[in-house]
């Protein structure tokens, strides 16, 4: 069958879908968490429409699966409000009580949302579209993200929970929140990349405006309950709506203390500048990429092909840390890209719960529309699909395209397509694909494809000054979740990992004295008496 008859095949009627993976019910949101309540919301709605499309009477229809409230300015002023006052200058529950019981809170937290797993993770497939297996490994990785963060902190207190004498100072230094937290994560790893700020900066004792992304709403609307049990009221408070109509006017309150945003550097360069004392907004973000892959000469080309594919094509290419250049020598571009697209036809496509499914519908509406105007333009500046049915598409889904020879003119040389199409540039010497990433307005990660340990030392040296990661062999990505994961240019601010994070939320303070008999009295007094949860020997297991 050719690529158009199998994606003709793709979508099917409502009757056909697997039982295991129906939703019950289309769960329609008319509430949200403010002030520790849940607050009805009687107002305008988006509706929920899946990347999953189903063959109906009228042809095929994006499937309806529910509905989040699009509240307004007085909701984000309430909600920020509310978050203000939880923090209380510093001063409220949340900020002041122990590391030992805000992580009590945590773990109660994550408890109850493990209860919620098999909801969540449906809502991932049929929100964004996200295949079974990897929406329960995202759902995985973020409840063990959460328990790391956990032994990081309790490792992080036990350093702190001891005194320092320097010429005759007394010290205990330990990290303290900043203050009022917004929080905004992207709609590829909704649940996943969301929570690796929101925990850490909740855990160190920060309060919270949490804006989900447009896609991927709904599969937090489960844990909120959780949020408004776990959590002293006001530390978390829910967003929605528009980000463009509500979040300027939180910006420009100047009561946002920390900008988290994971999603695109336009976006977080604007938010940032609506703040009207910059100096008082620190910034963690996560942000474009457009991380190349270069393969040399002397390159293994068989696992060169195979770490291509999966860079470039796991969740379709939707990821911050996707290949989406390739560069290869030019001695080894037509056995390349003839593995290449042998690679690619063999990968399953589908919908989310089909077993081994490697490409699914896309859940942004306009990407299609986007990723064919790239091919175009690229084929009116002289390349071409090298793969058969490449860019073939229907509805929300599109087929990969490998595009031969990318150059300098077309947006594929440096717009993150952020989807499935593999540009594929050859070069004749090395110094071409480096001058390519000094020349970025990226600098996230590269992959360095070769076996010839000269080759591969004299490319390192330059290129960890040039983006954040260098993977050797290998793809680019996150994890593992200790790493510390960051970015050069527009592609990051702050760096996140389990043990960047809780940091990059906090900021050090001391209590410190001079050490004399009168001042050492007192201090043992407040550690003996408990009086301070600051000012504590306290030994946490
Ligand atoms: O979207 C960017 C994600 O951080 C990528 O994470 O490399 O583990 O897929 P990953």
């Amino acid at each position: 069958m050719s690529v158009k008859e199998i994606i003709a095949e793709l979508f099917i009627a409502e009757s056909q879908i697997p039982e295991a993976f129906r939703l019950e019910k289309e769960l329609h949101q008319s509430e949200y968490l403010c002030n520790g309540q849940m607050k009805p919301w009687n107002g305008d709605r988006h509706t929920v429409l899946s990347p999953i499309c189903i063959k109906t009477a009228n042809g095929l229809e994006r499937k309806v699966i529910g509905s989040y409230p699009i509240c307004g300015q007085k909701e984000a002023d309430e909600a920020l409000e509310a978050a203000v006052k939880a923090y209380d200058n510093g001063r409220g529950e949340w900020p002041t009580i122990s590391v030992a019981d805000r992580i009590a809170c945590v773990e109660h937290f994550t408890h109850e949302i493990i209860e919620q797993k098999n909801l969540v993770v449906k809502l991932l497939m049929w929100e964004i579209g996200k295949s079974h297996a990897d929406s329960v490994k995202e759902f995985d990785r973020t409840i063990e993200y959460i328990y790391a963060t956990i032994d990081s902190l309790k490792e992080l207190d036990r350093q702190s929970s001891r005194f320092e004498i320097e010429q005759g100072i007394v010290a205990q230094i330990r990290r303290s929140p900043l203050g009022v937290v917004l929080c905004m994560g992207p709609f590829n790893y909704p649940l996943n990349e969301t929570f690796t700020t929101l925990i850490p900066a909740l855990i160190m004792g920060n309060t919270l405006l949490f804006k989900p992304p447009k896609h991927g709403t709904l599969l937090h609307y489960p844990l909120l309950e959780a949020f408004k049990k776990c959590f002293p009221k006001g530390v978390i408070n829910t967003i929605y709506g528009r980000g463009s109509t509500i979040v300027p006017k939180l910006m420009q309150s100047g009561q946002i203390n920390v900008l988290t945003l994971i999603g695109s550097s336009k976006v977080a360069d604007e938010l940032k500048k609506m703040h009207p004392k910059v100096n008082r907004l620190r910034a963690i973000l996560g942000l474009d990429a457009k991380n190349a892959a270069i393969i040399t000469a002397k390159a293994d080309l068989k696992l060169a092909i195979q770490e291509t594919v999966l860079g470039a094509l796991s969740f379709n290419g939707q990821r911050c840390t996707a290949l989406k250049i390739v560069f290869v020598h030019r001695s080894l571009v037509d056995e390349f890209l003839k593995g290449l697209t042998e690679a690619v036809a063999q990968l399953k496509i589908g919908l989310p719960w089909d077993q081994g499914v490697a490409l699914t519908p896309l859940p942004e509406p306009n990407k299609p529309v986007y990723l064919k105007e790239c091919i175009a333009d690229a084929e009116a500046h002289g390349a071409k699909v090298v793969n058969p049915g490449g860019g073939e598409s229907l509805e929300s889904f599109v087929y990969p395209a490998i595009v031969y020879p990318v150059n300098d003119k077309m947006k594929l040389y440096t717009e993150e397509q952020f989807g499935p199409i593999i540009p594929v540039a050859a070069f004749d010497e090395l110094e071409e694909p480096i001058q390519y990433l000094i020349n970025s307005t990226h600098g996230q990660q590269v992959s360095i494809f070769s076996q010839d340990k000269d080759e591969l030392a004299h490319l390192i040296d330059p290129l960890v000054n040039q983006v954040s990661r260098v993977n050797i062999n290998c793809q680019c990505q996150r994890g593992p979740d200790v790493f510390p994961f960051t970015g050069r240019k527009d592609s990051a601010e702050g760096t996140l990992s389990v043990f960047d994070a809780i940091r990059s939320f906090s900021i050090r303070s001391l209590v410190a004295t001079k050490l004399n008999d009168s001042n050492k009295h007192l201090l043992n007094e407040i550690v003996d008496s408990h009086s301070s949860n600051f000012l504590s020997t306290k030994y946490l297991f």
